[in-house]
């Protein structure tokens, strides 16, 4: 195992700020992921699930303070205010190294420090990057086993070379004799990044984004102000291949808000006889310029991280076979017979469960039994639609990008873009209902550029331009951009469209506009699916349901592009012009409509 003076020195000084009893350097090792989870089983911090159901399988609940993110304790501490923007949190750096370097201090004192090399994408592809995390807590060194490649392989690659230091504490130091918390975290939460440094400080969470520091962290805080400096993209995008009856596939990309349908897309079965679905990631994408002028993607991580509640046999088939084994589900709800349950798994409720924060729990139970947060944790090779090239280290070649979120009203299924810019544009406009994925106001719509607003590591109005000058390099070779909306509603509250499976109904026309086909008419949104071109074969959807999924009205349209570049002010100096431009130009589109 060859360490680096870097490192050596780097690891070195984390043990004289963190204090902890022991230093623990990961191997990536299979007996290493049953050691901690023994250790956590010994303290009461996880169950092993029935190994007949659920071979080599845990659980852990956490405390119910640390259930997402908190988007509100995240900061982006560039030198200037400015190079955070107006969407980020920031602080002086020097003043939050004070802060941090205070918190850490003896924060491991009477634990192990773990030290977790890991790569970001297939190891040694030119695409991807190495990482070291530093963390108090064996739950994640399980949890980054699963979701990057892992351990003593990734110090032979890395040699001298650089990494990103990833320092993260739980935030519980104990005492002598102390007992362990089943879920030690700390009510004072810092997830900070330092973008001109490229490291990561995190405290006081243990869970997903907050804690797993190669995922929101590194491959988009972090790697999106590299991809800036760089001229590449890091997107909060899944990653699928499609492949059409005749056999042509193609590769999309889509970018939706967290919990809005990624990982669902990326594993969709197709209603439509003929279809292939393939899945390369769920939910992060780096792109870069191939030698054929084309953006290739990596899926930067190894496994999924997804959302348990609405996950069934019926919804994600291939979700559920890839958590046969080897998985880690945290805040589902516990079977009688040692498995795991959640809402939306099964048509029925079980008569007798564990919820989520330990109690007994019945379907006549008022609260959920699993959190609407609680997740799976499962390696991506064991995925049954995996894409033969998803370790491919020059990535697949995109040929579209879909953008997307939740709303119950205004947006339509799905529509194109003109051009690049104005698909640009609409990457600008996502908005979408907030979800439990984050700590925050359920429901509330809000503006999420690219699915980026938590996840963009420098000011977004550069972002925009990035966006733009990418569009400008890469010319006729770029991705065709679409938009679409799952989530649209009736008046009564219900879904007008049945989604999931039947989603690749709209991947059908979106491959067909790829395509060149005449599959449109020009609207004021972008193009729409001219009549009939929308599969809907063996689907009973009635008519009126169809008409009101495209319905777009006039009045609502002029409102939302004044909505829309009232936000745009925030950006002041920073908005490209280009931008500010495609929203007055939707203006008038609507105007003249
Ligand atoms: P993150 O992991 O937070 O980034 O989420 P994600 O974007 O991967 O979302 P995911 O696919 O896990 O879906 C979140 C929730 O939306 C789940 O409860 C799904 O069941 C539900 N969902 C996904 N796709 C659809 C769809 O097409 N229609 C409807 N109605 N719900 C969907
Ligand atoms: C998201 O919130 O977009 C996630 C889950 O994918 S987490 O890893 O917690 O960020
Ligand atoms: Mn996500």
């Amino acid at each position: 195992m060859y360490i680096s003076k870097k490192l050596r020195e780097w690891v070195d000084e984390c043990e004289k700020l963190c204090k902890p009893e022991n230093v623990h350097w990961c191997t990536g090792s299979e007996e290493e992921f049953k050691q901690m989870a023994n250790i956590m089983i010994e303290r009461g911090q996880m169950i092993k699930l029935n190994e007949q159901k659920r071979p080599n399988s845990y659980y852990a609940k956490s405390d119910p303070s640390d259930v997402a993110r908190v988007e509100d304790r995240t900061f982006i501490c560039s030198k200037n205010e400015i190079d955070a923007g107006p969407t980020n949190n920031w602080m002086d750096p020097v003043e939050m190294k004070k802060i941090l370097n205070g918190l850490f201090d003896g924060c491991m004192k009477g634990r192990t420090m773990y030290v977790i090399p890991f790569s970001m994408g297939p190891l040694g592809s030119k695409i991807a990057h190495i990482g070291v995390e530093i963390t108090d807590s064996p739950y994640v060194v399980m949890n980054m086993k699963i979701m990057t490649r892992m351990g003593e392989k990734v110090l032979d690659v890395l040699g001298d070379g650089d990494f990103v230091p990833c320092l993260h504490s739980v935030g519980y130091p104990l005492s002598p004799g102390q007992k362990d918390s089943t879920w030690p975290c700390n009510s004072t939460k810092y997830i900070v990044h330092f973008p001109e440094e490229r490291s990561i400080w995190s405290y006081g969470s243990g869970y997903g984004g907050n804690a797993l520091l190669g995922k929101k962290c590194f491959a988009l805080r972090i790697a999106s102000v590299m991809a800036r400096d760089e001229g590449w993209m890091a997107e909060h995008m899944l990653i699928v291949g499609i492949t059409s009856p005749e056999g042509k596939k193609k590769y999309l990309a889509a970018a939706f808000p967290s919990a809005c349908g990624k990982t669902n897309l990326a594993m969709l079965t197709p209603t439509l006889p003929g279809w292939k679905i393939e899945t390369v990631g769920d939910d992060i994408a780096w792109m870069k310029f191939g030698s054929d002028g084309k953006l290739h993607a990596i899926n930067p991580e190894a496994g999924f991280f997804g959302v348990a509640p609405g996950t069934s046999e019926k919804t994600n088939p291939n979700a559920i076979a890839s958590m046969k084994s080897n998985s880690i589900f945290t805040n589902v709800a516990l079977t009688e017979d040692g498995d795991v349950w959640w809402e939306g798994l099964t048509d029925e409720a079980p008569a007798k469960l564990t919820d989520w924060k330990g109690n007994p729990w019945t379907p006549r139970s008022e609260s959920p039994a699993a959190h609407p947060n609680s997740r799976f944790t499962s390696p991506a090779s064991q995925c049954p639609t995996i894409d033969p090239r998803w370790e491919d280290p020059d990535g697949v070649p995109i040929d579209a990008i879909l953008f997307g979120g939740r709303r119950a009203s205004f947006v339509p299924l799905v529509n194109a873009s003109f051009n690049w810019q104005h698909g640009t544009f609409l990457g600008v406009s996502v908005s979408s209902e907030m979800t439990a994925a984050a700590f925050g106001k359920l429901g509330q719509l809000r503006h999420d550029p690219f699915a980026m607003l938590p996840f963009c590591g420098y000011n977004m109005g550069d972002y925009f331009k990035h966006w733009l000058n990418m569009g400008i390099k890469g010319g006729d070779n770029m991705p065709g951009i679409f938009y679409v909306n799952w989530f649209r509603k009736d008046e009564n509250g219900k879904f007008l469209w049945p989604g999931f499976g039947d989603n690749i109904r709209v991947l059908k026309w979106i491959f067909e506009r790829l395509d060149g086909a005449e599959n449109y008419f020009d609207s004021p949104i972008g193009r729409l699916p001219a009549e009939g071109s929308i599969d809907i074969s063996g689907l009973n959807l009635d008519e009126n349901a169809l008409k009101k999924l495209f319905e777009i009205d006039k009045d609502q349209g002029i409102n939302e592009a004044d909505e829309i570049m009232n936000y745009l002010e925030k950006f002041s100096s920073r908005l490209p012009e280009e931008i500010k431009g495609e929203a007055i130009a939707a203006k008038e589109r609507f105007m003249k409509n």
